[in-house]
């Protein structure tokens, strides 16, 4: 993986002005491997120029999928593609090569895998996947790290998820979608992506209702056909533009910001001191006094508070004047962050792998470093506010998500560099 660089912010800048926030990530990764469901030509309108999207195309073209970037249109062609085992380092780059695992089994009928890498914040299992695709009639096979499907005779069926997984979720959509008859997903995921992964596959001909709720239904079509879509904002994006308001001070505005998938965070926000409204699509936050503490955040799926802005959070917490507790529901090793904001003088208490208590700290800055996506993050925020200088290390964990971070903050006045 590329280096990348790191960061070097010089906290104390009051953040104003106004930011058009990036599309989602998780809608379009999956999205793009759906989009070999279409044998058709797919146009993603302002997709996010992030490593983790520039990935997935590289999978995509081991899979003979023809693709271009041009003026914020990404245009899949998957007329031609063909099955090709794909690249085991490849596959290790991210989680969300999982999520082509759906559209593969539909579209070839079979697949072989190693188990995906991504950010190492838990055990990250895949056997809920695999559950319900041996549910659906696909053969499972394990072979010395890598797994066989082979989905010649499977069937739709009722299915009844463990845990309402995001990825598998995603994964049973997209299978189902060209699976004779009815598919329907118990206990699915709620996530906004979700929402997002289904609408743009029912513009290209899927039969699917339920999206957002707990039980989805699709009925398999003989074939899907090409599409133009434009993915929803990415509300962890904009909940970290928050977060650094929230740090730093000041006042902005935010375009694409989707306030109504991020509510929950929104409300902590409110109850922490900053000033919120939001309309349509556009978040105005700004934020004069100091920040008060919100006593205990805990994280789980849609529509509670989301994993992925815990990170953000434990850095906005740090300022505030009481302790916070925060506790982890979702992944078991999202804590990373800890041990590098300790550097920057935070006092946080360690009480169990999932639960931490955040005392009122004064940071300043220190080197420290990026060990995963919303951590890395997580340290910038945090940053924004410490005395002196910070230097986030590792800023390639951060580019698999955001559309080059540093840029947003300092078009905002932040000081804040790569280096
Ligand atoms: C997706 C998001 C990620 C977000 C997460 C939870 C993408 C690309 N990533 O990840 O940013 O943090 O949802 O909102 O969309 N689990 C199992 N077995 C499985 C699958 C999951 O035990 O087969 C567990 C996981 O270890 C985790 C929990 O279920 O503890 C939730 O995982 P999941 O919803 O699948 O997250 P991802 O799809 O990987």
């Amino acid at each position: 993986m590329k280096n990348n660089g790191k960061f070097e912010i010089v906290g104390g800048n009051k953040l104003y002005g106004e930011i058009i926030n990036q599309t989602s990530k998780n809608a379009t990764l999956p999205i793009m491997s759906a989009s070999l469901l279409a044998c058709d030509i797919v146009k993603i309108i302002d997709y996010p120029n992030i490593s983790d999207v520039h990935n997935m195309a590289k999978i995509l073209k081991c899979l003979n999928v023809n693709m271009t970037f041009e003026d914020k249109v990404m245009v899949l062609n998957t007329k031609n593609a063909i099955y090709n085992d794909i690249n085991c380092d490849l596959m290790k780059t991210m989680r969300s090569s999982i999520f082509l695992l759906g559209a593969m089994l539909a579209r070839f009928k079979h697949a072989t895998m190693s188990l995906p890498g991504g950010c190492d914040i838990g055990a990250r299992p895949i056997d809920i996947h695999i559950d319900a695709f041996k549910k659906l009639g696909v053969k499972v096979k394990e072979n010395n790290g890598l797994i066989d499907f082979d989905a010649k005779v499977s069937r739709a069926k009722k299915i009844k998820l463990r845990l309402p997984s995001v990825g598998a979720t995603e994964n049973i959509i997209q299978f189902a979608c060209l699976l004779k008859g009815k598919t329907t997903i118990i206990n699915a995921a709620k996530e906004p992506e979700i929402v997002d992964l289904c609408n743009f596959l029912s513009l290209i001909g899927a039969k699917i209702f339920g999206a957002g709720t707990d039980k989805i239904t699709i009925y398999g079509v003989d074939r899907l056909h090409g599409g133009i879509y434009r993915p929803s904002g990415d509300r962890i994006v904009a909940g970290t533009i928050m977060g650094a308001v929230a740090v730093a001070g000041g006042d902005v505005t935010i375009r694409n910001a989707v306030p109504y998938q991020n509510l929950n965070f929104i409300k902590k926000l409110t109850l922490m001191g900053c000033q919120i409204d939001y309309k349509n699509d556009i978040i105005h936050i700004s934020r004069e006094n100091p920040l008060t503490s919100i006593k205990e955040i805990s994280t789980g799926y849609y529509p509670d508070f989301p994993t992925d802005l815990q990170s953000i959070m434990l850095a906005v917490s740090c300022y505030a004047s009481s302790d916070t507790q925060i506790v982890e529901n979702v992944f078991e090793r999202r804590f990373l962050t800890v041990k590098e904001l300790i550097k920057m003088g935070a006092k946080i208490d360690c009480i169990s792998d999932k639960e931490i208590v955040v005392k009122p700290s004064k940071l300043r800055g220190n080197k420290v470093k990026a060990l995963d996506l919303r951590g890395g993050a997580g340290l910038v925020v945090a940053g924004l506010g410490a005395k002196g200088k910070t230097i986030v290390n590792n800023a390639r964990f951060v580019d698999r998500g955001y559309d080059h971070l540093e840029e947003m903050l300092s078009n905002l006045g932040a000081n804040i560099k790569r280096t």
